[in-house]
């Protein structure tokens, strides 16, 4: 088989700072040991997020161009509206800023005190939606989704059994069920057919509706095409058609698989809950054919939609994951199996386990990485969840479009003398720390 090449060529770039040990030593220590608080400027491989800093194409540049930016009936609008529909097939499309806000209109519309949303895991924004209401957010996620060695290949699956008793237990109190593909929170992992399918079934005999987190849904239509039985000659755009077909309605953040650098959207068959959502819609985004996004954006979202569902771009940006997955394990890097659509999870505990979980062995390995190579990941371990962390964990999270094989084999090469330095690494204190969601502001220094 020849290589999997990145398929593109590049027309536009950015240059990346290179800068040396004694000043990374000198500017984490400014940011006091936390890759928030570092300007971007002085990062070299910036692996924070794959949210928003996709790389677009020049369709999409182009189509920015013809954006239409009237406020009320703008053309880009029904672009938008179409491209969509498309794919997603719902009756209504419901512009927003970002996912957040979608999660937010329909949170607030269906949510209250005592009541409770199932998913396969809730990302934290739609966790803190969930629960601003006073509602719980119950997570559902099968035990091989729990396990980071196990290489079931579908561990974003939702515990059909546990889903329906829970159902069974919980009857008028759940307004609406959820599942999230590919599971972020769960280390990016897909979501079978099979099992969009069984949950559809299950919310449907609960007579509830069921709303897809459809952030990563073209990474997960290409795991069911390459995992799945049957759907190996379907293109990524049936599978995603048949993937929503299930549904009842959506919520999308487009700054990931919408190729898009702003952008969302809610969309819904129900006519009375589209009708409401819009109402709150207008009082904090905007007009619904525009929702809190320029008319450019919408041109550029519409355009990235359709790209994103490419065969060839598909195969490689899982082979450009998995590579990097590959390259650590091959170290003896610890990492959660196999390897996700949009990240690789790396276990700080397992390289550290001289550090006690106390003294965040992935924050750690966080600074480390910055320290050695100016590469940026996000702990997602005690730091972020205190003492209801279950792993310690760092997600590297690779951006659409923006690096090479070149920047992967870097990676892979700080990772090596990571390896070799390993007993050498202490643990942090935290100085500073806020109320809530404390990992994006807390000051911490080393032991
Ligand atoms: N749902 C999932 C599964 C997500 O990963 C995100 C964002 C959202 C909803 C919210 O979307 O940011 O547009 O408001 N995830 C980003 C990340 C922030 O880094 O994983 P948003």
């Amino acid at each position: 088989m020849p290589e999997i090449i990145e398929p593109f060529r590049i027309k536009s770039v950015e240059p990346i700072r290179k800068t040396d040990r004694a000043e990374r030593e000198r500017l984490l220590a400014e940011a006091h040991w936390n890759a928030f608080l570092l300007e971007a400027d002085d990062v070299l491989i910036d692996l924070l997020t794959d949210s928003g800093t996709s790389a677009m194409s020049a369709q999409q540049w182009g189509a920015i161009m013809v954006g239409d930016e009237s406020y009320a009936g703008s053309r880009s609008f029904h672009r938008f509206e179409s491209a969509v529909q498309k794919i997603f097939g719902f009756k209504h499309v419901i512009p927003t800023h970002q996912g957040r806000a979608a999660e937010k209109i329909l949170c607030g519309l269906m949510l209250e005190s005592g009541l409770a949303v199932p998913n396969n895991n809730h990302f934290d924004t739609t966790r803190a939606n969930v629960e601003f209401t006073g509602a719980e957010a119950v997570d559902l996620v099968t035990e091989e989704g729990k396990d980071p060695d196990s290489l079931h290949p579908f561990k974003g699956n939702i515990d059909i059994e546990k889903l329906k008793a829970w159902l069974a237990a919980n009857r008028g109190n759940a307004p609406f069920g959820m599942l999230t593909i590919t599971n972020n929170a769960g280390g990016g992992q897909p979501v079978s057919m099979k099992n969009i399918r069984e949950t559809s079934e299950a919310y449907k005999a609960a007579g509830i509706p069921f709303i897809i987190d459809a952030c990563r849904f073209a990474e997960n239509a290409w795991f069911i095409k390459t995992r799945e039985p049957g759907y190996a000659n379907k293109t990524p755009l049936e599978i995603a058609q048949e993937m929503f077909s299930y549904a009842d309605g959506a919520t999308m953040s487009l700054k990931k698989d919408g190729m898009g650098n702003i952008g969302g959207f809610l969309a819904l068959n129900s006519d009375e809950l589209a009708e409401k959502a819009r109402s709150v819609l207008i009082l904090t985004e905007g007009f619904p054919t525009y929702g809190g996004l320029a008319g450019r954006d919408l041109e550029a979202l519409a355009v990235g939609l359709e790209e994103v569902l490419d065969e060839s771009y598909l195969e490689y940006r899982i082979a450009s994951v998995k590579y990097l997955a590959d390259g650590l394990q091959k170290i003896g890097v610890r990492i959660v199996q196999p390897a996700g659509g949009h990240a690789v999870f790396v276990d700080g505990a397992h390289l550290y386990p001289q550090i006690p979980k106390e003294q965040f062995p992935a924050q750690a390995l966080v600074c480390q990485l910055y320290l050695e190579g100016g590469i940026r990941g996000v702990e997602i371990g005690s730091l972020m969840f205190g003492d209801k962390s279950q792993n310690e964990l760092v997600r590297l999270a690779l951006p659409r479009r923006v690096y090479t094989q070149a920047h992967v084999n870097y990676i892979i090469e700080v990772f090596e003398e990571l390896w070799a330095e390993r007993t050498n690494v202490s643990g942090l204190r935290l100085t500073k720390e806020a109320a809530v969601l404390r990992h994006f502001t807390a000051h911490l220094e080393p032991v």
